[in-house]
């Protein structure tokens, strides 16, 4: 964990952490990651996902954490999807992982991965699945013990519209 920041599990969303939740998926997309979304990225799309991201957690079909710096500002975030169909009660989601610009590089991804994984694993979950068109996301991954398994090419668009692969990595969690 990088000195002085914290992560958090939300278990709810208030006004104040959509504003900041929103500042790191704003400055991710106009940074050109492959996150669902769509440039001109605005604060209305940006606080509209995390409001339904919100009720999904109250609806516990979800985990949100928030890494904090040592002012309790969000730098990054991650989720873990836990409402899978009926016939995979063991696996989630990783999705949504997230990091500000100004806080990268310093070990918040990594510190992000593993709380991830430590929830998903009190959760209950032994297999967790993500797809990433980000390299950096990627090498991350990779280096925490993540198994690559696929590249689809032209499987999204990156927010200034250009089409951009995706791959898919697994892990399988032990206690
Ligand atoms: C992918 C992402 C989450 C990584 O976050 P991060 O906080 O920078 O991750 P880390 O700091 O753990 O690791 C990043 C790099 O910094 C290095 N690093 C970590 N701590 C460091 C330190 N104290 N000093 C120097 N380097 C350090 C890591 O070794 C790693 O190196 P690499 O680029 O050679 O792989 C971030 O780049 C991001 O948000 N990207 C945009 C959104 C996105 O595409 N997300 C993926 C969706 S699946």
């Amino acid at each position: 964990m990088p000195e002085a920041i914290r992560v958090r599990c939300l278990e709810t969303l208030d006004d104040r952490e959509i504003e900041s939740l929103s500042d790191v998926l704003i400055d991710c997309v106009e940074g050109g990651a492959s996150v669902s979304f769509m440039l001109p990225m605005s604060r209305a799309k940006a606080e509209a996902f995390w409001r339904t991201a919100a009720a999904s957690v109250a609806r516990g079909e979800r985990v949100v954490l928030a890494a904090e710096d040592a002012a309790g500002a969000i730098v990054g975030t991650v989720q873990v999807i836990l409402s899978l169909p009926e016939n995979q009660p063991h696996r989630g989601d990783l999705a949504k992982m997230l990091v500000h610009r100004r806080a990268r590089r310093r070990g918040v991804g990594a510190a992000l991965l593993a709380a991830a994984e430590r929830r998903a694993l009190d959760a209950g979950k032994t297999l967790l699945v993500l797809d990433t068109a980000s390299d950096d996301a990627g090498r991350l991954y990779g280096r925490n013990g993540w198994q690559r398994c696929g590249h689809i090419p032209d499987y999204a668009l990156l927010p200034d519209g250009t089409p951009c692969a995706t791959t898919f990595f697994y892990k399988v969690l032990r206690a």
